[in-house]
This record gives C-alpha cells, structure tokens and sequence, in this order.
C-alpha cells in the first residue's frame, strides 16, 4: 500500500486525491491519509504530491508509524475524491519536520 506521511500536515495540496482510481483517500483538517485496505499500489497518486508526502509504506521511515497513522485515520475521516482549497499559508509549512507531533497532538 501506499501512505501519506508528515510532509503532507499542514501542506494539504490534494492534488492526488483526483487520481486516484480508487478513491483510497480520506481527509482531516490539516492533511489526509490513504485507507490501507482499499489501496491497490497503483502508485499514481505518489508523483502527484509537490511536497513528496506519499510513499511506498515499505519505505515508511518510522517503521510503521505512518502506515498505522493512515489506517486509524482512514476509519473514522471522510473520503475525499475532488480537490478543495488548500492551505493559504501552506508554503510557511513545506520545509518543515516533525509536523504531525507538532500540530496534531
Ligand atoms: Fe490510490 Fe493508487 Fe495512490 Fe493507492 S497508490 S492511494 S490506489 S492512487
Ligand atoms: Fe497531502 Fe500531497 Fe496529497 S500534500 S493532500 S499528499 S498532494
């Protein structure tokens, strides 16, 4: 499956929520997740992403911990299958790490 990681908090393009065939993707206020059990690794969302939020979940730096956040988070936010308005002040956020602990929790 593919997952969203924490380049994506606060960024929220959703540019790749248009592509994707099978309308994995689930939105919350300050980014989104891929529901993993709807996925079918196509990886066409992954290039989509200006910020390189999506990723293999093999390649998942935190050993899991993004493919678990994408999994809970999947249950219980809405699907989202057309791209809305993103963050105006996204761009103050794109360089920076640790995002999800920072802003979420
Ligand atoms: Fe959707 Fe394919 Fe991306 Fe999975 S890899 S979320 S199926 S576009
Ligand atoms: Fe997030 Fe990138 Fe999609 S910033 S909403 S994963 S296009």
């Amino acid at each position: 499956t593919y997952i969203v990681t924490d380049a994506c908090v606060r960024c929220k393009f959703m540019d790749c929520v248009e592509v994707c065939p099978v309308d994995c993707f689930y939105e919350g206020e300050n980014f989104l997740v891929i529901n993993p059990d709807e996925c079918i690794d196509c990886g066409v969302c992954e290039p989509e992403c200006p910020v390189d939020a999506i990723k293999p979940d093999t390649e998942d730096e935190a050993d899991g911990k993004w493919l678990k956040i994408n999994a809970d988070y999947a249950k219980v936010w809405p699907n989202i299958t057309v791209k809305g308005e993103p963050p105006a002040d996204r761009e103050d956020f794109e360089r920076e790490t640790g995002k999800f602990e920072k802003y979420f929790s």
